[in-house]
């Protein structure tokens, strides 16, 4: 059954609240990068214009200590949010009490409030991040319905999605969840084959749950990323000094075991002798030295995932390929993604978190059938498991 979408409620003179993922990266108080910011406009303007009254909310960070707060404050986000809509954001600064109640009662159509982040109430007793049974409901007062678009959270039970869900007449999925579960879950539940899975990243230990589910359901798995050294040191291959997770080479080699002939390594890297932006040199993974530090995939492996990806119709990829962020190490990120844009009639998903950056830092954003805006949240439901902030949105 389909979810119900925010265009299927009726929000005109409602108190309509929104969660969102507004978790960006800031550095000394400005943020970054503002893609989950504008990823969550189509939902917000879509209120507005329909003469809904918007309350926007989201976590910043993680708050363990009274220290965390300033750093992780969400006024910085609200101005952002203001600039976009071009419209002014009323911002509470709090996440109870009177004032914000005031705030929310008074609201007209077409204005938008936004209060502090949610995760201030992790302060005492961690009440967001256990979902706080009171704490949802309250917030659940201060609005009639309820939209959940933020896609990055759904792998958790907060008060903020769960919570409010369990306490509203009605909860609709924002137009970005909505298009998560559309791509990402489509892939999951009837992928067009052939189903191509490329993954990257340091570490094995952060895709074991995804490489095994994807052992059951994609046809093939195309590895990169430092993590193929430790599949490679697994099979009795020298890598040198390049990165390897020495304690997980016999789950590497299970792992090995279980895809078969489904996972294919890279056949060639680019090595140096030390992690710096220097140019390195083309090595086959049998000849490694002793020194040699891997960075890259090679132009070999390019031309092997070339072959792999011919005809495929469904691609999802998560973790780069290499070190990107060296422009001497750029090369096998950049070649996937051109080897996606040049895919004819295939679905092509990037999993949040470092790919979607890349793929984005490149230039390659466009050319993508969906990039993801979860990283945590991308992986669990590309591993089949049931998201909480999926399943608290209603049925149609
Ligand atoms: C994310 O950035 O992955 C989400 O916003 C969730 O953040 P968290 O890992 O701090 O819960």
């Amino acid at each position: 059954m389909a979810k119900k979408i925010v265009s299927d409620l009726k929000v005109k003179g409602k108190r309509v609240l929104i969660r969102v993922d507004f978790n960006v990266p800031m550095k000394d108080g400005a943020i970054t990068d503002d893609t989950r910011i504008r990823a969550a406009l189509p939902t917000i303007e879509y209120v507005l214009k329909n003469g809904g009254k918007a309350i926007v909310f989201s976590h910043l960070g993680r708050i363990k200590e009274e220290a965390d707060l300033a750093k992780n404050d969400l006024r910085p986000v609200a101005k952002r949010l203001e600039e976009l809509l071009h419209q002014p954001v009323q911002f509470v600064n709090a996440t109870r009490g009177a004032e914000l109640e005031s705030a929310a009662s008074h609201l007209k159509e077409g204005e938008v409030l936004m209060f502090q982040n949610t995760r201030y109430e992790d302060l005492d007793g961690k009440k967001e991040s256990k979902n706080d049974p009171e704490l949802g409901k309250y917030w659940a007062s201060l609005g009639d319905v309820f939209v959940n678009d933020a896609f990055g959270t759904a792998h958790r039970a907060a008060a903020s999605n769960v919570g409010i869900a369990a306490n509203v007449s009605e909860t609709a999925a924002g137009f970005l969840l909505e298009k998560e579960i559309r791509y990402i879950g489509g892939a999951v539940d009837h992928p067009n084959r052939p189903y191509v899975a490329i993954l990257g990243g340091a570490k094995v230990s952060d895709k074991i749950g995804v490489i095994e589910a994807l052992c059951e359901k994609a046809d093939k798995i195309l590895i990169g990323g430092a993590m193929m050294f430790t599949f490679l040191k697994a099979q009795g291959k020298n890598i040198g000094t390049s990165k390897c997770e020495d304690d997980k080479l016999d789950l590497a080699n299970e792992l090995l075991a279980k895809a078969g002939k489904k996972l294919v390594l890279p056949v060639d890297a680019v090595c140096t002798k030390e992690f710096a932006d220097v140019c390195g040199v083309v090595k086959s993974v049998d000849e490694f030295a002793a020194d040699d530090m891997g960075l890259d995939i090679g132009p070999k492996t390019l031309e092997l995932f070339k072959k792999e990806l011919a005809g495929a119709k469904t691609v999802v990829w998560n973790g780069p390929m290499g070190v990107f962020e060296m422009k001497n190490f750029a090369a096998g990120t950049i070649g996937v993604c051109e080897l996606l844009a040049q895919l004819k009639d295939a679905n092509t998903i990037i999993g949040g978190g470092d790919s979607a950056a890349a793929a984005e830092s490149l230039g390659y954003a466009d050319k993508f059938s969906h990039i993801s805006t979860g990283g945590g949240a991308s992986l669990e439901y590309l591993e089949g498991k049931e998201l909480p902030g999926i399943t608290c949105v209603d049925e149609k």
